[in-house]
């Protein structure tokens, strides 16, 4: 059985301030949580967060993370510094560094090699744009995505990493993706893990669906079979929404 994870992106989104009120609020709300409940605050709120959530539930993610040890990439924030300030996971590849900051496949792999070697967990996020749903190009491009992304990974390491499979249009849109529509293109990307990595493999991965989820939509995705958590925008910022969404099963 997979355990759920749930996270909070929070996207450019919290000063250290405001960061500080959203996890005092969300710490009491979160605590009996059954799935694995993660924040991904914005850089500047990590060192404070990491000690904020001490002694909670609550795990800490990056929304992005470099692929080189250090050195002259002027902006950029590395694998062991983050692992130092106790992150877990990192948001890899999404939607929005992929259409604003060039990220591509290639560098979506770098990122997620990277971050394996330093002991935290790739978040790595793939999705279709609505053009390329309508053109009937969902399948090719979402497996593209998979099979690019985790080139030259260890099985043993894909094993233990999270996809998120975020439809673009569906991303803050208020439009959410059918349970069904879902469901399908997760089991898309969990058989071409299996193709590439073996069928253990691909039964242990955990796959997130996110896009416009909500407390009112959690209950009914999460009930689909390959569904196995889910990656929040919007409704993370608010502590009573997030919490809803987290306790989908209370
Ligand atoms: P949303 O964002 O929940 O606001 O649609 C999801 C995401 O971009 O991870």
């Amino acid at each position: 059985m997979r355990k759920p994870i749930i996270a909070g992106n929070w996207k450019m989104n919290m000063t250290p301030s405001q960061a500080k009120e959203l996890i005092g609020e969300l710490k009491p709300l979160v605590q009996d949580a059954k799935c694995d409940v993660v924040i991904c605050p914005p850089y500047v709120d990590l060192a404070l967060a990491a000690e904020l959530i001490k002694g909670s539930n609550i795990r800490l993610g990056s929304q992005n993370i470099h692929w080189a040890e250090k050195g002259a990439f002027t902006g950029e924030v590395s694998a062991n510094m983050l692992k130092e300030l106790g992150v877990e996971f990192a948001i890899i590849g999404h939607s929005e560094r992929r259409q604003y900051f060039g990220e591509t496949d290639e560098t979506v792999n770098a990122r997620a090699k990277a971050a394996i070697a330093a002991g935290i967990t790739p978040i790595i996020c793939v999705g279709e744009s609505l053009e390329q749903r309508e053109g009937g190009k969902t399948e090719e491009l979402v497996k593209a995505q998979v099979e690019k992304g985790l080139e030259g990974i260890a099985a043993e390491d894909v094993a233990k990493l999270v996809i998120a499979y975020e439809p673009i249009w569906a991303i803050g849109t208020g439009k959410t993706a059918t349970d069904e529509q879902a469901n399908e293109t997760i089991g898309v990307i969990r058989n071409t893990v299996a193709a590439l990595f073996g069928t253990d493999t691909a039964a242990a991965l955990r796959i997130q669906y996110g896009g416009s989820m909500n407390p009112k939509n959690v209950k009914g995705l999460m009930a689909m079979p390959e569904i196995d958590g889910s990656l929040i925008g919007g409704a993370s910022l608010k502590a009573v929404d997030f919490s809803q969404v987290v306790n989908y099963d209370a």
